[in-house]
């Protein structure tokens, strides 16, 4: 890679930065190279604000359960906002809120602390206590982020569930957590449909199936009918009239959980990540200022859902620890047309903007499809940095993202992270590190990502090999929710000598030593920058028992969502061909999206007679993802019982 292929930041960039150049990126990685505790426990003072200040750094006596500030008291929601208002940006805009009919409004620090604090009140009125889980299933609205608020203000464990997931997930996951109460809203507004939550709750909790849950908190939103269980269900305006603006914050160890976030891995069963209070703020609020360089005058912009860890780290928390202005967007990217975003944009003066692969490349089509929508035809001038998060960016779509939104100026931070590590991992700084389209580049200074093979020992760049963290850091996964073998097993294994297993395959530039992630080598999939196991489809599949005998399920290239679910089935009858596969193929997406939620279904659907198996009766996935991809097989073949199911299982339906 010659220095004319790389994107330096500019002198202007460089100057007003943050993390100001090379020569300050290596300052910062020196200073926790040489003292990895004392790194961390200066930004720990710096960044976050303690009741009671820590005297121990990091406690690795039972790992990998590991503590951090363990003896340090503090509350995340007193540092996302009674700090705010004490340091005199009580009247400054925290967040507009960006509505799906295109109105908007804003709430200032003084009003959203109020907001939450009269919500925190709320749930303490039903009992809510410290350590309580309570879920989420929200719109993207200010109540939504306000809810996740509350409860951290009281030391109540929030476990937000995305607002596509179908009755059974949310109740999978109400069920794990063994929540007390669900705060959801009547209905959502998305690209001008008023969609369903507060009757998918009404399934999910359906037949005392949840025996832990005592309260529902409705957020109206629509004013759509909904269903009502007396006793149990409570308008959030009424819960609210006459509660105090005034809630004394829960001051808890660094190490209490904030959270669960569900996420898929490569069993059937999502997992429930627990992160930690300290770390994880700690994290989240470096992170925003490093990488997305926020400063006082910004519009920050990141259109995750709050569903996702990026709206957790990037909307709820890491923003509004800093002080900072932010957008909260409830519509989608394609509504009133595929301009809404850079219509947005230009409308609240967004300064920075953080968005996915997935999103990029479907406005790239639209705008080549219609002229109207071209982000050319909106005023950008407002943005000085881009963000991309959640799959690996391809080229094409990182130049266009950095010519067409960035106006050729704005820097193109490419964050490798996930739900596991609170924060970004391997990022660029933008008034730092020069780019190179599709990389994203180095580790966040004090993060050790590094590249080995199976046995954990270190491969030299240029060679690919598997993703590890060699020490542990302060925004780490604690733990699985009632399962630490899992946790031990899934990210520690023996063989690793302690590394933390992310789950991607990576390679390093032979000369820049720059990362570059290769993808998955676990059995989940990447499908619009949302994570799914493909064991988890699977069991969704064979759940209809009355049809399906068996399935495998894997992922294939797709040039919009970056990867795309296939499923090969076979049915408990004879091979369907024609139009009843096809009926039979939307029977069994409508089934996949009602146990799973819309996000799961399989785009190709593939009819066999049997599955291709080894001797032993293993599935070759290997080969089916050569099918799935319309490859020829170069596998040996010679096992199968029956080749011609080859060729049935190339057919879509
Ligand atoms: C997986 C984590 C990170 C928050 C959103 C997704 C993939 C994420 C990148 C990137 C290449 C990426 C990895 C990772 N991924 N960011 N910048 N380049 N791949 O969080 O649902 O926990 O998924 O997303 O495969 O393991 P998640």
């Amino acid at each position: 890679m010659s220095q004319n292929e790389l994107y330096l930041p500019s002198a202007a960039w460089q100057a007003q930065a943050n993390v100001k150049g090379m020569a300050g990126y290596n300052a910062l990685v020196a200073e926790a190279e040489a003292d990895y505790q004392g790194y961390w426990a200066r930004l720990a003072r710096e960044f976050v604000t303690w009741q009671t200040p820590f005297t121990k750094v990091l406690n690795d006596s039972e790992a990998p359960f590991f503590k951090w500030f363990e003896d340090g008291r503090l509350n995340v929601s007193y540092n996302c906002l009674d700090r705010n208002v004490e340091r005199g940006l009580g009247d400054k805009v925290a967040i507009i809120f960006e509505a799906d009919d295109g109105s908007s409004s804003k709430v200032t620090y003084k009003e959203l602390l109020g907001r939450v604090s009269q919500m925190a009140n709320v749930l303490k009125a039903r009992g809510v206590k410290k350590g309580d889980r309570v879920v989420i299933y929200m719109s993207m609205s200010v109540e939504g982020v306000a809810a996740m608020q509350a409860c951290a203000r009281i030391g109540a464990i929030h476990s937000v569930v995305f607002g596509g997931f179908s009755a059974q997930s949310l109740r999978d996951r109400v069920q794990d957590a063994g929540a007390v109460m669900v705060i959801t809203a009547d209905e959502q507004l998305r690209g001008g449909k008023a969609l369903p939550l507060k009757a998918i709750v009404d399934e999910a909790l359906d037949g005392g199936s949840c025996p832990t849950l005592k309260d529902v908190i409705v957020y109206q939103r629509t004013g759509g009918k909904i269903g009502w269980v007396e006793g149990r269900d409570h308008w959030l305006h009424e819960e609210m009239a006459g509660k105090s603006e005034v809630c004394e914050p829960e001051w808890v160890e660094a190490e209490h959980p904030l959270f669960l976030l569900y996420t898929s891995g490569s069993t059937g069963k999502p997992k429930g990540v627990q992160h930690s209070s300290g770390g994880y703020l700690l994290h989240a609020a470096l992170t925003t200022k490093w990488t997305f360089d926020l400063q006082d005058n910004d519009v920050f912009w990141c259109t995750a859902d709050i569903g996702w860890v990026t709206g957790h780290s990037y909307i709820t928390y890491g923003p509004l620890a800093l002080g900072g202005t932010e957008i909260v967007f409830e519509g989608v990217p394609t509504y009133p047309d595929a301009g809404r975003f850079w219509q947005t944009i230009a409308k609240h003066k967004v300064s920075i903007f953080y968005t996915a692969p997935t999103a990029i490349r479907s406005l790239i089509k639209a705008a080549e499809g219609n002229a109207a929508v071209h982000p050319d035809r909106y005023d950008l001038s407002s943005l000085r940095l881009l963000g991309s998060v959640g799959e690996p960016i391809n080229p094409a779509a990182w130049e266009w993202y950095h010519k067409h939104i960035g106006g050729g100026r704005c820097p193109i931070v490419d964050t490798f992270w996930q739900t596991e590590t609170g924060g970004h991992m391997i990022t660029p700084l933008p008034g730092a590190t020069p780019l190179v389209p599709g990389s994203c580049t180095l580790p966040f200074p004090g993060i050790t990502t590094a590249i080995v093979d199976e046995m954990g020992n270190d491969v030299p760049n240029g060679q690919g090999g598997i993703l590890v963290v060699k020490k542990p850091w302060p925004s780490m996964i604690r733990t699985i929710y009632n399962d630490p073998e899992r946790f031990k097993k899934s990210y520690y294994p023996e063989e690793l000598k302690g590394y933390y297993l992310a789950g991607d395959g990576a390679i390093r530039d032979a000369e820049t030593g720059y990362f570059t992630i290769t993808g998955r080598i676990d059995d989940v999939l990447n499908v619009s920058g949302h994570r799914m196991g493909t064991m988890e489809i699977e069991s969704a599949l064979v759940s209809c028992t009355e049809l399906v005998a068996e399935a495998a399920v894997v992922g294939r290239p797709d040039d919009t969502t970056g990867e795309a679910i296939c499923a090969f089935v076979v049915l408990k009858r004879a091979r369907p061909t024609g139009d009843e596969a096809k009926a039979i193929a939307k029977q069994l997406r409508d089934w996949v999206a009602k146990e799973i939620g819309p996000i799961a279904k399989p785009k190709d659907i593939r009819f066999g007679d049997n599955l291709p198996k080894t001797r032993s009766g293993k599935i070759m996935r290997r080969l089916l993802r050569s099918v799935a991809k319309g490859e020829a097989v170069t596998q040996d073949t010679s096992t199968l019982e029956n080749p011609a199911i080859l060729d049935q299982l190339s057919e879509a339906n």
